[in-house]
């Protein structure tokens, strides 16, 4: 080996190193932001529910949450918030390398639980919008209605590829699902990153139809998704600098990630418990 391929090959591994340092970076603050987001539902909704008092559902801002009456709205309300705990923590704990390798079984029965409730979610969250009517403006129900799809999209084929045995297909469709069950969590992130980066909030009004509202909506699912298709172009790149570039974008994310999950839990959370 000459010195430069040597130089080369130093280049590369430095280039893998901070590649996976970016991504454990944002997995970390992800995990505390979402650990936050199962906090507030399982200590509002969760506390609520099993005590019967459903009406103090409302104490928290919600555009229909318990509707005297609305027997069915509010059977499946409940069954959405309460098993948003499952998905969020599933899909966090799919994620973790060391269970992966060290606890295969669970590693499936988490797997198949996520994809199970994933699907529940995103039919559940259809309903509400569309059937139930909850939504404060066209263009906001139909950007989460596009994740609600995608979500049953990517689990199907990430399922598929875990039957078929296909690890590769299926580790990469599997972390797409992540990101686009997740929507519902990056938008909670970006809304309030953007409100305090702005200091207040430019081009945001009350029924989400703002410029900065319809980017931030449909931007909750597809800008994860776009940089986790950098992130797997980068991991399989030669060029070192395909391999910084991308780390310093995933950094980048990692940062508004912190300051929107902050942002959420002192003012979307943490006032209503
Ligand atoms: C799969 C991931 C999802 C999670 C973890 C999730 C979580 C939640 C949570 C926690 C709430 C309670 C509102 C709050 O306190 O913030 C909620 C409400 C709601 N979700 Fe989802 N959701 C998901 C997917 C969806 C999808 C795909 C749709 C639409 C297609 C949807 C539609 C709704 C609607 C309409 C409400 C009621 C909002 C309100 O009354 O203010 N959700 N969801």
């Amino acid at each position: 080996m000459t010195p430069a391929d040597r130089h080369r090959q130093r280049g590369r591994s430095t280039g893998r190193t901070l590649l996976r340092r970016s991504a454990t970076a944002w997995f970390t603050v992800a995990t505390a932001g979402q650990a936050a987001f199962v906090w507030m539902i399982v200590a509002h909704y969760g506390r609520k529910t099993l005590t019967g008092n459903l009406l103090a559902w409302n104490e928290k801002p919600l555009i229909k949450g318990y509707v005297a009456g609305d027997g069915a709205g509010n059977a499946m309300f409940a069954v959405h918030v309460l098993l948003a705990t499952f998905v969020t923590a599933g899909g966090l704990l799919q994620l973790v390398p060391p269970i992966r390798k060290r606890a295969p079984a669970l590693h499936r029965w988490v797997g198949r639980t996520f994809f199970v409730v994933a699907i529940v979610m995103a039919l559940s969250g259809l309903w509400l919008t569309w059937v139930r009517k909850t939504y404060l403006s066209l263009i906001s129900a139909l950007a989460v209605s596009i994740d609600g799809l995608l979500i049953l999209a990517f689990v199907a084929v990430a399922w598929r590829a875990a039957l078929r045995r296909d690890f590769l297909a299926h580790r990469q469709w599997a972390i797409r699902a992540f990101m686009v069950v997740n929507g519902v969590w990056f938008l909670r992130v970006g809304l309030m990153a953007w409100v305090l980066i702005t200091g207040g909030g430019i081009g945001m009004n009350d029924s989400l139809s703002g410029p900065a509202d319809i980017v931030l909506q449909f931007g909750a699912y597809l800008i994860p998704v776009a940089v986790l298709e950098a992130y797997f172009l980068a991991q399989a790149s030669d060029a070192r600098s395909t391999k910084r570039m991308t780390a310093a974008l995933v950094l980048i994310m990692t940062a508004i990630t912190l300051l929107g999950a902050i942002g959420a839990v002192a003012f979307m959370w943490w006032p209503y418990m």
